[in-house]
């Protein structure tokens, strides 16, 4: 294990933003990953666990700490009398590599999740979701090393707290616990989620009872690049904002004035609003600051040009924030985890 000083949080994450990490490292094995927090623990300094950086924002004064990055690689298949299969991953396994692999194994289960920039660490942490999927759905275990008592647990789908893009590991209670692998369950039985509606636009003329895996991970792949930006090309971390979860009265309340909006019941009379359909009415989508903006064809999602600082995307993130406060009195809430990063209103 080689630790290096002053890297570019820049290089770490798809946003492309953030000053340096004091310190770096990448794992590659339990025992790297036990040393490297030895080091940091000696000389008393934090340290923060990456993934490819596809969910983060970092501060321009950067991490004054260890960042490790998790690259803990390995693959491994069961398959059992009934037809179920079981994937166990490494958390440095890249996630869309993963989902490749099975679609086209012809496994059922990650199909809705294609074409979702990160780790396999890394979904358990936010509960990934995408086209009426979450992989909370999926999840049979995961492996966490606690930091404090440097033991190996695993977790259940229980102990793991999932709610909206939100677990256990998000909240101050589950900063001790680092993800190393998880276990996910699939199925040779054909089991087609297409009740999202772009989805279910996607196949209206198709014979949904031939569908193959590989072809509802293609269609995804295509539905989400007509609308959200290439990773590679532009600074993104996806959606910005997490969708608000609201009482049904304010629910009833917005449809006076948006009589469209977009909503699903989320749990005992609450609703959970689209960020996306408010942000449009607001005129939001295309506009931009000096550096950054709301993406043309998805304004959820927030995007670095090039040459910004986070401090900008920050200014356009609160004053988003305020506009939405005033006009709904709702308050957006970050779904990228910011690091040493205040927004305003949250
Ligand atoms: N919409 C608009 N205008 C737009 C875009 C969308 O009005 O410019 C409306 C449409 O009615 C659309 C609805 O908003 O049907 C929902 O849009 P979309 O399907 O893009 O989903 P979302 O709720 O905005 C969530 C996730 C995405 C995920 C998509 C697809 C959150 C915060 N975001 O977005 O996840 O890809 O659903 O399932 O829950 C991410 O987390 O980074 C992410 C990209």
């Amino acid at each position: 294990m080689r630790v290096l000083t002053n890297v570019s949080l820049q290089e770490l994450t798809t946003f492309r933003l953030g000053g340096v990490a004091r310190f770096f490292c990448s794992v590659t094995s339990l025992e790297e990953l036990r040393d490297a927090l030895a080091y940091a623990r000696t000389r008393g300094l934090p340290f923060f666990i990456l993934g490819k950086g596809s969910n983060v924002l970092f501060s321009d004064d950067g991490f004054d700490g260890l960042v490790i990055r998790i690259n803990i690689r390995g693959r491994h298949y069961e398959e059992d009398s009934k037809g179920d299969a079981r994937v166990t991953a490494g958390a440095g396994e890249l996630w869309d590599d993963l989902v490749a692999e099975t679609v086209s194994q012809g496994l059922w289960g990650m199909e809705n999740l294609s074409a979702i920039p990160g780790t396999v660490g890394a979904v358990p942490v936010q509960n990934v979701g995408a086209y009426g999927v979450e992989v909370r759905d999926l999840i049979d275990w995961v492996e966490v090393l606690d930091t404090k008592e440097n033991t190996l647990h695993i977790f259940s789908v229980a102990d793991c707290e999932f709610g909206y893009r939100e677990s256990i590991f998000k909240r101050p209670e589950g900063q001790q616990y680092i993800v190393t692998r998880v276990a996910f369950r699939l199925s040779t039985y054909p089991i087609p989620k297409l009740s999202y509606r772009d989805l279910a636009a996607y196949f209206e003329n198709t014979d949904t009872g031939r569908l193959t895996p590989k072809e509802v991970s293609d269609a995804v792949r295509t539905i989400r690049n007509r609308k959200l930006p290439d990773v590679t090309e532009v600074g993104t971390a996806g959606s910005f904002f997490k969708n608000p979860v609201v009482p049904e009265q304010v629910y009833k309340e917005l449809t006076r004035w948006f009589e469209y909006l977009p909503a699903h019941p989320h749990g005992e009379g609450m609703y959970k609003l689209s960020a996306a359909y408010l942000l449009e009415q607001f005129g939001w989508k295309g506009r931009r600051g000096e550096h950054v903006g709301c993406w043309d064809t998805q304004p959820l999602c927030l995007v670095h040009y090039g040459d910004g600082s986070t401090s900008e995307l920050i200014a356009f993130a609160n004053t988003i924030i305020e506009d939405v406060k005033e006009r709904t009195t709702i308050i957006l809430e970050p779904e990228v985890r910011c690091i040493d990063v205040e927004l305003r209103s949250v």
